[in-house]
């Protein structure tokens, strides 16, 4: 094991300033704002109007830059975690590294939709763990609302846009990211799905395949399922490799899916709700983003500090999970 550690040195967020309430779901669909909150935890979310995927990324990339005292020439490594790309070529990450005119930096974009953020921070681990990066810049950025169903209340009530970016660097010592565990259930991919291509013959044109899935579609039940058995296994795996009990974690910051999913995990593991981590209310589920804003949130308000242990989780598409142990 290399004596270089990974840390946190900074982070920031760009959300969109459109709110989209309850109140204005309750007018565009058969839904009703006490079943929302009840059954999800939502009150609101946020909505990208004329803006771009990159346009968020690179907004919450130049703060977390800014927040981590960073040029972005310094930067090795741009990572962006996103299931809304803009273009299938340049990445966002390509689109942020040169708008940000990090000369230096490789960029690539990584598909792990929810879990994205925890998946970015095993891969700039990595990075850093193996000497081939210093200083890394991970940006997860949605705006989920492109390839949402309006007329669909079984999804367009849960989903939100934004973007959250988090600094790494290596350190002279075993200190920062502890241990990750990041897995995958491809078998199990078809129960969150956007099909955004036309399946269609390339040469002569004619169809493979019904285009069912313009629009995002969630098996939520069996989502809920897979969650219920992903996320304890996840966070049992990195508390049994730290060698650390739940007890000595200070905060637990989860993706941010449903609030019964959150609920769930604090009476599992008998904690005390205020180490669980909660802004779904005011966000929704922003898919990747949502871990990384809320470990923004929580650096601002000066609820993250020095010597806290935390353990940070992500779960959806794919489908994915995965956990990392990180000492702040
Ligand atoms: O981010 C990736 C990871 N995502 C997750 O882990 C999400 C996991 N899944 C969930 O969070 C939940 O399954 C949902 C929030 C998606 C759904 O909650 P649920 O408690 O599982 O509801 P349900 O789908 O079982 O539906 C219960 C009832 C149904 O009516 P009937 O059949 O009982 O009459 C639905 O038609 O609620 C109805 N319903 C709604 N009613 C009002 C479904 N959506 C709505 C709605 N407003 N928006």
């Amino acid at each position: 094991m290399s004596n270089i550690g990974t840390r946190l040195i900074g982070t920031g967020s760009y959300m969109p300033d459109m709110k989209l309430t309850n109140e204005m779901l309750e007018g565009m669909v058969d839904t009703n704002d006490e079943w929302i909150v009840k059954r999800t935890g939502i009150r609101e979310r946020r909505v990208a109007q004329n803006t771009a995927t990159w346009e968020l990324a690179l907004g919450a990339g130049e703060r977390a830059l800014a927040d981590a005292g960073l040029s972005a020439a310094e930067l090795d490594l741009i990572l962006v975690g996103t299931a809304t790309p803009d273009f299938f070529t340049p990445s966002v990450s390509c689109m942020v590294q040169g708008k940000l005119g990090a000369s230096r930096a490789m960029a690539f974009d990584l598909s792990a939709a929810c879990s994205g953020f925890v998946y970015c921070v095993d891969v700039a681990d990595s990075f850093i763990r193996a000497g081939k990066a210093k200083n890394v810049l991970v940006i997860c950025a949605e705006t989920l609302s492109r390839i949402i169903d309006y007329t669909d209340r079984a999804t367009c009530v849960l989903f939100g846009d934004g973007a959250a970016a988090a600094v790494f660097q290596a350190s002279e010592s075993e200190e920062g990211v502890l241990t990750t565990y990041m897995r995958a259930n491809g078998t199990l991919g078809e129960c969150l799905k956007a099909q955004c291509l036309p399946d269609e013959d390339p040469l002569d044109g004619s169809p493979r395949a019904v285009c069912e899935q313009r629009f995002l579609h969630m098996a939520g039940n069996e989502v809920f399922r897979f969650t219920a058995a992903a996320v304890p296994e996840a966070i049992d795996a990195v508390l049994h490799q730290g060698q650390m009990t739940a007890e000595q974690i200070d905060w637990f910051v989860l993706h941010q899916a449903n609030v019964r999913i959150l609920q769930m995990i604090t009476s599992r593991y008998g904690l005390d709700p205020e180490k669980v981590y909660v802004n779904i209310d005011r966000y929704g589920n922003t898919s990747g983003v949502s871990v990384a804003l809320c470990l923004d949130e929580m650096r601002k308000s000066g609820k993250l500090k020095a010597g806290q242990h935390i353990v940070i989780c992500g779960f959806g598409g794919g489908l994915t999970y995965g956990a990392a142990l990180i000492r702040i």
